[in-house]
């Protein structure tokens, strides 16, 4: 770090990474509010959150080994880019009542495309 020089291969290896290694794109800013929770690779497994690795095409509450919430387990919703940004529109309050995921939103339209670009680039399976 103090000679200045670039750690940029380094720092991209490791899966904890993944934010350095999309640095300066506004979806990886915007999924910060998401990183105490949830994971992108299957090797980080679950937090808080389940990871969101393969989340696309995932039917809601589905993900073996993850604890979640009753409310959720019952809902009809498959996540596909429409949906998880209609979630963080809306807020998952009122898109998943009952769920024990805190109330949060994405109010800009912009931010809710970049997350949900970068989550489809992060999540493939
Ligand atoms: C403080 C913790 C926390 C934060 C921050 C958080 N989540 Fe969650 N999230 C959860 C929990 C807990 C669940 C499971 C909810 C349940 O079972 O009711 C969840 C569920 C989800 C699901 C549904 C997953 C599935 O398999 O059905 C998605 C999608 C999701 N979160 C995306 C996000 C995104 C994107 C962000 C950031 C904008 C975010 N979450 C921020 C805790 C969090």
């Amino acid at each position: 770090m103090t000679t200045g020089e670039h750690l940029g291969e380094v720092a991209m290896r490791g899966p904890d990474n993944i934010l350095a290694a999309f640095e300066g794109d506004r979806g990886a800013e915007v999924y910060r509010a998401c990183v105490a929770c949830h994971t992108l690779s299957p090797d980080e497994g679950n937090r808080a959150g389940p990871t969101l690795h393969g989340v696309f095409g995932r039917r809601i509450a589905t993900l073996p080994g993850y604890q979640f919430s009753d409310a959720l387990k019952k809902m009809d919703i498959v996540w596909t880019p429409e949906t998880v940004s209609k979630l963080f529109e809306v807020g998952p309050m009122i898109y998943t009542p009952g769920t024990k995921m805190p109330e949060q939103k994405v109010t800009s339209e912009e931010d809710r495309k970049a997350l949900i670009e970068f989550l489809l680039k992060t999540t493939k399976k």
